[in-house]
């Protein structure tokens, strides 16, 4: 028997699990790296338009389709269109969810193993970062346990459901995550180099501006909002009817820029008050470079601040990448037990199971396996590659063909109106970004990463 398809029981719980689903490591790890690789101020303004203009539309458009059909996302897209090949959407959301949980779990066990080091002490003890990074992951068990655990922990919520799962833990960790991010900001700013740092931050170098900011600056907008996989077209299949879905989208995209530019506030001003680092380390960033700074800003000279410091870091990436995690799994999960009819509790184990198999390639990738090639990608660069620079794109682009050109348009307008009650005046604006601006913007991502 499969379960009673439940819904999220408040506006709050619907706007934190959302959230909760973007807010991830793609704000607190790879948005900084991001910023920092290209040229700080000038990529988060243009971060920021892309939100606004690609963002923001496809969110609804998700959410419009998983509150009408109150379905997984394959099943959402059958309902829609049956018998067409949109289904195929739903199919590829479906499998590169599962995909990038395999990957993100990797790495949020490394965020449980930092955090673990740094409250026992052993991580501000260390000399050299890099060797202490570089030895940990190419391990072949330490960070497939830490991974597994983490796993777990997904699990745990996932197979509680909706409302005693996801709805609740999103409502205890999203605020918790909001707090920590403001002490660690007010802490940042009190650092020496919290000038130099700022001034990186606020003051745009339009030189730097290249056609490839501006792609890398629309995928990492799609990354962080958790656009085009069906993650968010799945939690809102849990939306109830009143549930405002413009205003919903509007909020969890604020949060989500929020989060991101925040952390930008957190990390620079840290990475400045320390000479001889520089702010574009690449990925090795939160993991190499912050330890360092920790320790040489806090630890040398009062050791429990640095403890305090990096513990909270790295607990606030924890529960970033947990609630993340959960709506990957999720989106998994939702479509397991509506196809093949099998119990949550059955049908969350074998997703988490299964997924870890593959984290456990994924891991072993930085380490016996990174001979294992494919076109000169490791297996982890290969699953980021395929998912988040070739189906995600395309993901994004048919969502809006969908929506803006073969859904009846007074469909699109009941549901996002809720059948007329919400007034939403720039449904033209929606509809001409959806049908054509945001088709075009991501045309051009695919043409450049395939030219590239
Ligand atoms: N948005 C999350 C982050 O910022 C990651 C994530 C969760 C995601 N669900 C997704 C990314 C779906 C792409 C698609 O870390």
């Amino acid at each position: 028997m499969t379960e009673t398809r439940k819904n999220f029981t408040s506006k709050l719980g619907v706007v934190l699990a959302a959230a909760g689903s973007a807010v991830g490591l793609g704000n607190v790890w790879r948005f900084p790296t991001e910023v920092g690789n290209n040229g700080g101020a000038a990529f988060i303004l243009i971060y920021l338009i892309c939100v606004l203009a690609v963002g923001v539309p496809v969110m609804m458009s998700e959410f419009l389709i998983g509150r009408h059909t109150h379905a997984n996302t394959i099943t959402a897209f059958s309902k829609l269109a049956p018998g067409k090949w949109w289904r195929i959407q739903g199919v590829s959301g479906v499998f590169v969810a599962f995909l990038i949980l395999s990957y993100y779990t990797v790495i949020s066990g490394w965020t449980l193993y930092y955090l673990v080091q740094s409250l026992k002490g052993g991580l501000l003890e260390s000399q050299d970062y890099l060797a202490y990074f570089s030895s940990f992951v190419s391990d072949p068990y330490m960070p497939v346990i830490y991974a597994a655990v983490f796993m777990l922990m997904t699990h745990l919520v996932i197979a509680r459901g909706v409302q005693s799962g996801i709805e609740r833990f999103s409502k205890i960790m999203m605020p918790l995550l909001l707090l920590i991010i403001c002490v660690l900001v007010v802490c940042s700013f009190g650092m020496p180099g919290a000038g130099t740092g700022l001034r990186f931050l606020l003051k745009p170098d339009f030189s730097k501006v290249t056609a490839s900011v501006v792609l890398s600056a629309m995928g990492q907008a799609f990354f962080s909002l958790s656009l085009a996989m069906g993650c968010l077209c799945t939690y809102a299949s849990y939306f109830t009817s009143d549930t405002k879905l413009v205003k919903t989208a509007f909020s969890v995209c604020s949060i989500d820029t929020f989060v991101a530019v925040l952390s930008g506030f957190i990390i620079f001003p840290a990475v400045f008050s320390v000479e001889g680092v520089n702010p574009d380390e690449g990925p090795g960033l939160v993991f190499v470079t912050l330890p360092y700074v920790f320790n040489m800003a806090f630890h040398q000279s009062v050791p429990l601040l640095g403890y305090l410091f990096s513990g909270l870091f790295y607990l606030l990436l924890l529960l970033a990448a947990l609630t993340s995690a959960m709506s990957l799994h999720e989106s998994v999960t939702a479509y397991v037990i509506e196809s093949l009819r099998l119990p949550r509790k059955k049908a969350s184990a074998w997703v988490s199971v299964c997924c870890m198999a593959l984290g456990v390639l994924c891991s072993l990738s930085f380490g016996v396996l990174s001979d294992v090639t494919v076109c000169g990608l490791t297996i982890f660069d290969l699953f980021d590659f395929c998912a988040s620079k070739i189906i995600m794109p395309a993901g994004g682009l048919i969502i809006c063909l969908f929506t803006g050109w073969y859904l009846d348009r007074k469909l699109v307008y009941n549901e996002l109106t809720n059948e007329g009650t919400v007034p939403f005046r720039l449904f033209r604006v929606y509809v001409f970004l959806i049908r054509y601006v945001v088709p075009v913007a991501i045309a051009l991502i695919f043409i450049n990463e395939l030219l590239g």
